[in-house]
């Protein structure tokens, strides 16, 4: 059942599903067993951040923190401002960390964080992002693991919203126009 406001499914709850183990096979083989922190972005990274933890084998060291970010405001389109809402919890001084995020765009969320974040000396920084919209990047940020290519549009699902709502549905959509009007008028 879908939301009126949803024009097509552009990635299925399984497709996702799949991406998310694959992401984990990728980071397992990549740290060969050292113990390390997953750095979820809230709100958008949260449905990503708990099922990639447990995609991630039984006996692995993993440690779970989030930041809380702001860069969209509560529309459609990115304010080109990041705000840092929360802090980690977690010191992360001597630590592999990966940074955990549900979709780039223009980048600059992401280079904030890793910038960020490398000051505090980790023992690696890497990131992991669910969804790739590669078309208007103004930031070159490094992306060790990389999910899905999204097309040029504002969707939502799977964490990902528009004015707070759609984050609970459990594929990734794209809204309708109408449903977008407010932003683009
Ligand atoms: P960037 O700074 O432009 O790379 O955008 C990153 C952040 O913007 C993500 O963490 C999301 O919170 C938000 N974002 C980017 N594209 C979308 C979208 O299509 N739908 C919902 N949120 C988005």
């Amino acid at each position: 059942m879908f939301p009126l406001e949803v024009e097509s499914v552009l990635f299925t709850a399984e497709e996702i599903d799949r991406t998310v183990g694959r992401l984990a096979g990728e980071i397992v083989a990549r740290t060969a067993g050292a113990p390390i922190l997953l750095l979820g972005i809230l709100k958008g990274a949260l449905m990503f951040t708990a099922d990639l933890a447990r995609a991630l084998p039984a006996d692995a060291t993993v440690e779970i923190d989030f930041l809380v970010v702001s860069s969209y405001g509560s529309g459609s389109r990115s304010s080109g401002e990041v705000r840092l809402l929360k802090d980690a919890g977690e010191r992360i001084e001597g630590k592999h960390v990966i940074i955990v995020e549900d979709i780039i765009d223009n980048g600059l969320t992401l280079a904030y964080l890793q910038g960020l974040l490398r000051s505090r000396k980790p023992a690696s920084l890497q990131s992991c992002v669910l969804f790739d919209k590669p078309y208007n990047r103004a930031a070159d940020v490094p992306i060790e693991y990389k999910g899905l290519l999204c097309p040029d549009a504002f969707v939502v699902g799977y964490g990902l919203d528009y004015k707070e709502r759609f984050r609970n549905l459990p594929y990734l959509a794209r809204l309708r126009e109408e449903a977008l009007c407010a932003d683009i008028a």
